[in-house]
């Protein structure tokens, strides 16, 4: 029997673990973590993440081919092929702060591999890395330990949360990237046969290692381009009265360009766009190419802008100030179908308005209040370091209610953002929210759910991403 250990029970690990082990039903597959927590919830009913389709992946398979544990050491001296899927965070400190990708978690993860090995081993990079990262990692490792053979792969994952089963049951593509030696080659046969379990052979891409590392972070600042292209584009749409909807459907028509990921909206949020160009950024300028990386800048650029941009119509369009109303933000993760908040363009709408001295009502379906106050609490860049998380200031923390009810957030409320797409959004009863709120009442919708006539013809004063204004905002001050 194969064993595969994966280092890394989070967003990455857990779904592409459970996956494989119900694909692969003679596979053994131990998923570890240092955090204990987050392993007794992978052992509990209450799974530390929510991923639709996930649970009953897990349910099926756990206890008989898929474990989750905290012996680390253990697990990964018994395995065939080691997955490691560790955070790998932009520096907070020191050389490429704000920038670099910490490669921290997966060195030490790299020296206890060499530590603990007794047995040959495929090293499998599942995280997010730096090109050329493999090289590194193998010096660790053949460095450490003598007469046991390393073999890397790189093996970058493209699941989206929120759609992580679907994208893991029928990828786009399994891109798998290994040495041209005679080992690389079998090593790379080795994990393609993992995944020819259930992915056709045509989707299985092979390449050498720094391609693969490469595409990681070229797919995701080209995905996360197009989304700041359309963004630009939405503010030229409400300066002339363009409809950024039809701008979208229209180019996206031609085949060249395709439909996919051409929604406006408040700016991209999550743990990977802006963390992996911010990285790409920063091999560019190490490799002297300070054109290619103020390219790749931009992207980021247009993107704060936009969240910059939001926060400035909601504050003009209400009389220039916000300070003691009531605004009720409706959705906090940073898409829909997740409760994962990292770097959600809510934090910065929210912080922006409560500088204004906005009273804020948080509705979220899937964020608790704890994690809302934490991300309201951080400090840019301080996401994976909550042991160095600053209390919310006692005025602010007056300034900010989460409730578990969309209709609650809303009463009484001046106005109402829309940060995240979710489906309840869209199905609100419209009148009843509007009966409820001070008037004018003012919607201002980060997402384009909402139905901007039929909210205009009830009463509300309603903003939409790259929509025509409506009379009210047109007279308002121009946006910065
Ligand atoms: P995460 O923070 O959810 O999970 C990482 C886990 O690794 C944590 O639970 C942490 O405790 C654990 N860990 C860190 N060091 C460890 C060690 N030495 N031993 C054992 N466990 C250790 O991160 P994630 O979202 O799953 O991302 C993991 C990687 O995958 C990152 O490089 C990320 O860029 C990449 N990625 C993420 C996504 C996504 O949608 N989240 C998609 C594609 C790729
Ligand atoms: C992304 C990549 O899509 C995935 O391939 C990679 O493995 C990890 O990073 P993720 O961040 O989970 O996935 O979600 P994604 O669907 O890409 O959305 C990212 C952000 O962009 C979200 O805030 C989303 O709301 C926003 N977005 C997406 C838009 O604003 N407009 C769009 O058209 C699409």
């Amino acid at each position: 029997m194969v064993k595969i250990c994966c280092i890394g029970a989070g967003y990455v690990g857990g779904p592409t673990m459970a996956v494989i082990a119900l694909k692969c039903p003679e596979i053994e597959v131990v998923v570890v973590d240092i955090a204990a927590p987050r392993i007794n919830a992978w052992n509990s009913d209450h799974l530390p993440i929510y991923e639709p389709g996930l649970d009953d992946v897990v349910k099926q398979c756990r206890g008989k081919n898929l474990f989750f544990s905290t012996d680390v050491e253990k697990h990964v001296a018994e395995a065939d092929i080691v997955f490691v899927s560790v955070n790998t965070p932009t520096k907070t400190q020191g050389l490429g702060a704000g920038k670099a990708a910490d490669l921290t978690y997966w060195e030490s993860a790299a020296r206890m591999i060499a530590d603990v090995s007794k047995s040959d081993k495929i090293v499998v990079e599942k995280s997010t890395v730096p090109v050329k990262t493999a090289e590194a990692i193998e010096r660790i490792l053949t460095h450490n330990r003598k007469g046991i053979n390393f073999t890397i792969l790189s093996n970058p994952e493209f699941l989206a949360e929120g759609t992580a089963i679907a994208d893991l049951f029928k990828p786009d593509r399994v891109l798998i990237g290994g040495r041209e030696t005679p080992e690389g080659q079998k090593a790379i046969h080795s994990l393609k046969s993992v995944y020819a379990h259930w992915v056709p052979e045509d989707r299985i891409l092979c390449t050498n290692l720094w391609s693969a590392e490469l595409s990681k972070l070229a797919a995701n600042a080209f995905l996360a381009q197009r989304i700041s292209s359309v963004n630009a584009m939405s503010a030229l749409c409400e300066a002339t009265g363009a409809d950024v909807s039809q701008v979208s459907h229209s180019i996206g028509t031609d085949s060249r360009i395709g439909p996919k990921f051409l929604n406006a909206s408040v700016g991209f949020g999550g743990s990977c766009f802006q963390k992996d160009i911010l990285n790409l950024v920063y091999i560019c300028e190490c490799n002297g190419l300070p054109e290619v990386a103020n390219y790749w800048k931009q992207v980021i650029k247009v993107n704060d802008y936009q969240k910059m941009r939001f926060v400035n119509r909601v504050v003009s369009s209400m009389f220039n100030t916000v300070s003691g109303k009531k605004i009720a933000v409706l959705g906090f993760a940073f898409k829909k179908d997740t409760g994962d908040t990292r770097e959600t363009p809510a934090i910065d709408v929210c912080k922006g308005l409560l500088g204004d001295k906005a009273k804020l009502s948080i509705y979220d379906p899937q964020v608790t209040e704890d994690q809302i106050m934490r991300d309201l609490a951080m400090k840019k860049f301080d996401w994976d370091h909550p042991a160095h998380l600053q209390p919310l200031s006692p005025t602010s923390n007056k300034q900010v209610s989460v409730v578990w009810d969309a209709y609650e957030a809303i009463k009484d409320a001046h106005g109402i953002c829309v940060m995240t797409e979710w489906d309840e959004f869209k199905n609100l009863d419209y009148q009843k929210v509007y009966d409820s709120m001070q008037k004018p009442a003012f919607i201002f919708d980060g997402r384009n759910v909402v139905d901007v006539n039929k909210l205009r013809e009830i009463g509300f004063i309603v903003y939409s991403i790259g929509k025509p204004l409506d009379s009210w905002l047109k007279d308002m001050p121009a946006v910065a």
